[in-house]
């Protein structure tokens, strides 16, 4: 069986002493979830120091970062090695959100690079995946994310493909309100699934406007383990309550 991941991406939000803030309101509320659920906050890059602080350790919380390079150093102005993220007790990494691939030149030849990367140091790469409305619109969504996702994973050996986490995203419900449907997302997502053996028990996330109050929906669906939610993860309690609503059994 799959784990159960309910990870917060949030994005270009929060200061360190906003992430305090919400760190210290956030873990009381999610104290009786039970323990194999994991659930992870993904800050920017400069809030990771407090935010490591503030969840305490063991932390029921895990850390997440949302971008990483795959070289351990060198000239790479602006950007973050996998070291800097161990030294903040990262151990979650968002690779190939349909926003760096947009705005920031990732494509499934760096995804991969990160992927493997990430795993040689025992990191989990959330690795997203996703369509666009045109893709959708012209059908070829299954042949799309089939292609993101063997192009992401490319190389990699099946005991060590079982660490990863997916993430199915369709860019056209990314911050719009028009979330997937959960019949259709769970179909993609069993696309995903059946495209490598080795992913029959990785955890695949939904995410596109998931919500507090629609999260039930797509948890009922075979193939959805959790969630990568951006808007819905900012505020402390309406996080939390997206997360009971995730794994109330
Ligand atoms: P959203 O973002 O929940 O605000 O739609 C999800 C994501 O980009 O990971």
């Amino acid at each position: 069986m799959p784990r159960t991941v309910i990870a917060g991406n949030w994005k270009m939000h929060k200061t360190s002493a906003e992430t305090r803030t919400f760190i210290e309101t956030f873990l009381p509320l999610v104290a009786h979830v039970p323990r194999d659920v994991d659930i992870v906050i993904a800050p920017p890059f400069t809030a990771l120091a407090a935010a490591h602080g503030a969840l305490r350790q063991p932390a029921r919380v895990r850390l997440g970062a949302q971008n990483v390079h795959w070289e351990p150093q060198g000239a790479y102005t602006g950007e973050i090695s996998i070291a800097m993220l161990l030294e903040h007790g990262v151990d979650h990494v968002i690779v190939g959100h349909s926003e760096r691939r947009t705005f920031n030149n990732e494509v499934d030849a760096t995804v991969n690079l990160k992927v493997r990367a990430l795993l040689a140091h025992g990191l989990t790469p959330i690795v997203a995946v996703g369509e666009t409305l045109d893709e959708r619109e012209a059908g070829i969504t299954d042949e799309r994310v089939i292609a993101q996702t063997r192009a992401a994973l490319a190389g990699l050996e099946s005991e060590t493909l079982r660490r990863v986490v997916l993430a199915y995203e369709p860019i056209w419900a990314i911050g719009t309100g028009r979330n997937c449907d959960p019949l259709e997302a769970g179909r993609v997502m069993g696309a995903i699934r059946g495209c490598i053996d080795a992913l029959r028990d990785v955890p695949i996330l939904y995410g596109g406007s998931m919500k507090a109050d629609n999260v039930a929906a797509y948890m009922a669906q075979p193939h959805i383990n959790g969630g990568l939610v951006g808007g819905a993860s900012l505020d402390a309690s309406t996080f939390a309550a997206l997360v009971r609503n995730a794994t109330t059994r």
